[in-house]
């Protein structure tokens, strides 16, 4: 697997003294999604703007394809395309010249179909002579993603890119992301929208105060963190979970009318078999069964209470 950027003992000190980022390693790979999760004020916005040139790092180094992001700046950077959290100030321009220019600004030579086929895959297209400032918010944020994509990047960085957006718009950009990823860019994306993740994402990092606290795929992770649960609603009221019962770490609902058993995922063996049978014995009847499954959201605030 090939490493794209190549983060190593990033750390961040605002002017003020505010740590931001703490000893921060990470390693992305060519062509993965990779979904940065952390609460406000995590750190997120900093890492990014730091690989992107945006922010000075105060220790560390960063190499995007081996090339350092300070001493190569303009190279590394071109390689990178940017749709920032926060909106940029209005633009008199039309969506197509601010794709067209962007490119330009980057050095590369005009390509209209490449602007064309990137207008059409955000329904742009036909808003391409508007100018920016007379979109609604969520075309404006298709126009940023456009501007990102305008000179082919290699890397794509997302910084909450659908924070306070439509589902239509939310349902293209996934579909464009994607559709990147097929083609072979490399996307970063940060959320605290975790279903963005779950649908997205190849692989997880989780970042808290400053300090990343688990890199993981996200399969994996779904599956030997996430745990099961069955509720077994009953007939009667039970006053107490009977004793011979007790290995099965069984919990009794206030009402007294339904049981709940916890069980691993990522064991072969779930011990449901075992118990209902044993219910059975015990003359526990149950009306109706239901099973759950953690989400990565359930996971990710596990995760970060615990840390
Ligand atoms: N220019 C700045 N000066 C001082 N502190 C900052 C500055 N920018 C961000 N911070 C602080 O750094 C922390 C991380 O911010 P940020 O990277 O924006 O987090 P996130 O994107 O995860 O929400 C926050 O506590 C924030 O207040
Ligand atoms: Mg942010």
């Amino acid at each position: 697997m090939q490493t794209v950027i190549d983060i190593r003992g990033l750390t961040k000190t605002y002017a003020g003294g505010f740590e931001a980022l703490k000893n921060v390693s990470l390693a992305i790979n060519k062509s993965e999604i990779f979904a940065l999760l952390g609460p406000n004020g995590a750190g997120k916005t900093t890492l990014i703007n730091i690989v992107c040139g945006m922010t000075r790092l105060t220790e560390g180094e960063v190499l995007v394809d081996g090339h350092d992001i300070v001493s190569d700046f303009r190279l590394t950077r071109a390689k990178i395309g940017l749709v920032p959290q926060e909106m940029p100030t209005e633009s008199f321009e039309t969506v197509w010249n601010t794709c067209r220019f962007s490119r330009g600004l980057f050095g590369k030579a005009a390509n209209p179909e490449h602007l064309e086929k990137v207008l059409k895959s955000l329904s742009l297209w036909d808003r391409k002579d508007t100018k920016s400032m007379e979109l609604s918010g969520g075309m404006k944020r298709r126009v940023l993603i456009a501007k990102a994509l305008a000179h082919e990047p290699d890397i794509l960085f997302l910084d909450e890119p659908t924070a306070g957006v439509d589902v239509e718009l939310r349902q293209d950009m996934w579909n464009v992301v994607k559709a990147l990823r097929e083609e072979g860019v490399t996307v970063i994306l940060t959320t605290h929208y975790i279903e963005e993740a779950e649908q997205l994402a190849d692989r997880v990092g989780v970042i808290n105060h400053g300090e990343i606290i688990l890199v993981e795929e996200k399969e994996r992770l779904m599956r030997e963190m996430g745990k099961k649960q069955l509720t077994l609603h009953l007939y009667e009221q039970l006053d107490r979970v009977p004793p011979a019962l007790g290995k099965y770490n069984l919990e009794l609902s206030d009402d007294r009318q339904a049981l709940t058993y916890n069980y691993d995922t990522k064991g072969e063996h779930t011990g449901i078999t075992d118990l209902i049978k044993e219910l059975r014995d015990a003359e526990i009847r149950f009306n109706d069964l239901q099973t759950s499954q953690s989400s990565l959201e359930d996971i990710f605030v596990d995760l970060v209470h615990k840390a």
